[in-house]
This record gives structure tokens, C-alpha cells and sequence, in this order.
């Protein structure tokens, strides 16, 4: 490949990824969108089975899932609504425990939220729900008849929206917590009784000025997981 023909600077759209909690109304160009997701559509996947599924919403139609599922929060059990597969561990050990608390404990203590007021975690909590006031939420589902690799997939597949979107100016976060309430979505959304919801994530242009978004989450030093062999 001659250096012409070299991809932009992809170390620094990898690097200046982050999980965005606040989004500016700006709306996001159709081709814009398009792009991204094309751009997407090239992730390697096991034989090329191109698992993915997405659902782009705006509108009205994101209202209306914002809106069940924030009904469903309010108004029922919480043991009524579960995942369909485990993303995160029943009991969390160490060293996973330690950055998870960390991370919480950064996000929290920028939101000036005690770890004591539940309340007001489960106000920032449901701020997933209205996708972070992002213009654009999106959902991956695949066919859950396909064998637990898949997953690897839809991770590279998500990957290269977040990074796509970097590309683009844009930012995201990706949603795990719309995993809980796949039924409500199902409910809104076209979606297959075969297709399990992978994730959420939210996608829009950050608003910078938002204390969430100057979370910054620690990441290991290479030497941390990394060993080189000779
Ligand atoms: C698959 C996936 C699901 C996630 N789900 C959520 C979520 O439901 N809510 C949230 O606020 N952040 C969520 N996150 C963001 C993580 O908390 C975040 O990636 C992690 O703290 C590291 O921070 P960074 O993305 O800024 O590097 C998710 C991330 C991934 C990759």
C-alpha cells in the first residue's frame, strides 16, 4: 500500500473514543448516519455470516421506546424485566470489581451524586432511557440461533460504529441496560422472535460542557495485559 492510500489516523480515532453521557440536540445528517453504518457493515465476522441487525431511531418512534420503558421503570417489579444472555457477571471479583466501582464512583462524583442517594443514582440511571438526550439511538440485535462467537461479531460490529462515529465528529456509548428491557422494545420495533437483543447505544455530538462527559476512564498501561514473546 503506498503511503497515499494509507487510512486516516485511526490511533486517534481509537484513542479518543469514550462513552458520552450528554449529547447536544444537534441532529445527525442521514448520510452521515449511513455512512457509519456502512462503514460498519466491513467488520470481519465468523465465514462472513454478517449477523448484525440495527435499528436507527429518531423521533418519534425513539420517544416511544424511551417512554414504555421509563412506564415500565416506573409503574412495574424491577425481577419482571431481565436480559436475554448475561453481559456482566452474578458476582463481580477483583481486579473486575475494583474498575467498576472506580469508573462508577468517577461518573458519580462529577454528577455531585452521594453513593449513599440511591435516588439520585437511579435518576442518572434512567438517563439511558432518553439515550442520554442523544438525537440518534440504536439498537444490534442477531439471529440467537447462531452460537455464542457471534457475540465476538456484534462486538466488532459495535466497535466499528463507535470508531466510525469518531470519524465523523460524532460520539456514542454503548447501552447494555436496554438488554433488560428487550420486551418493551420488541414491543415497538419490527423485530423477529429469533432476533436477541445485543445492545443499545446512544449517538449524537457530545456536549463537551456536561460534568458527565469529563469522565475520563482510566485505562491500563500495555505492560498491564500485554506480554511480548520472542
Ligand atoms: C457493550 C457495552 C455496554 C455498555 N453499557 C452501558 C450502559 O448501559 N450504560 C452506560 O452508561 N455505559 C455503558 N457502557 C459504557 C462503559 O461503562 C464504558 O465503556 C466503560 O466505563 C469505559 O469507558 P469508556 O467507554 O469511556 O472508555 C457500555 C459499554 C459497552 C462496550
Amino acid at each position: 500500500m503506498s503511503v497515499e492510500n494509507l487510512p486516516g489516523d485511526v490511533h486517534s480515532a481509537l484513542t479518543s473514543r469514550r462513552s458520552i453521557r450528554r449529547y447536544l440536540p444537534t441532529d445527525v445528517p442521514q448520510e452521515t448516519l449511513a455512512r457509519i453504518l456502512t462503514g460498519a457493515g466491513y467488520a470481519p465476522s465468523g465465514h462472513n455470516s454478517q449477523p448484525w441487525k440495527v435499528y436507527v431511531l429518531r423521533g418519534a418512534t425513539k420517544q416511544r421506546v424511551t417512554d414504555g420503558i421509563l412506564k415500565a421503570v416506573a409503574t412495574e417489579p424491577e425481577a419482571a424485566h431481565q436480559p436475554e444472555y448475561d453481559y456482566y457477571p452474578t458476582e463481580w471479583f477483583d481486579p473486575y470489581l475494583t474498575r467498576r466501582r472506580r469508573v462508577g464512583h468517577s461518573l458519580y462524583s462529577l454528577l455531585g451524586i452521594e453513593r449513599s442517594d440511591k435516588a439520585a443514582r437511579d435518576r442518572q440511571m434512567a438517563e439511558n432511557f432518553s439515550f442520554f438526550g442523544a438525537p440518534v439511538g440504536i439498537f444490534v440485535t442477531f439471529d440467537r440461533r447462531l452460537a455464542t462467537g457471534t457475540f465476538m461479531d456484534i462486538g466488532m460490529f459495535l466497535q466499528s460504529i463507535f470508531v466510525g462515529a469518531r470519524g465523523e465528529g460524532l460520539d456514542t456509548c454503548g447501552q447494555a441496560v436496554f438488554t433488560w428491557y428487550h420486551k418493551v422494545i420488541r414491543d415497538i420495533l419490527p423485530m423477529q422472535d429469533e432476533e436477541l437483543l445485543a445492545c443499545g447505544l446512544s449517538m449524537g455530538y457530545a456536549d463537551l460542557a456536561a460534568p458527565e462527559n469529563q469522565l475520563f476512564a482510566e485505562k491500563l498501561d500495555l505492560s498491564e495485559y500485554c506480554v511480548f514473546l520472542d
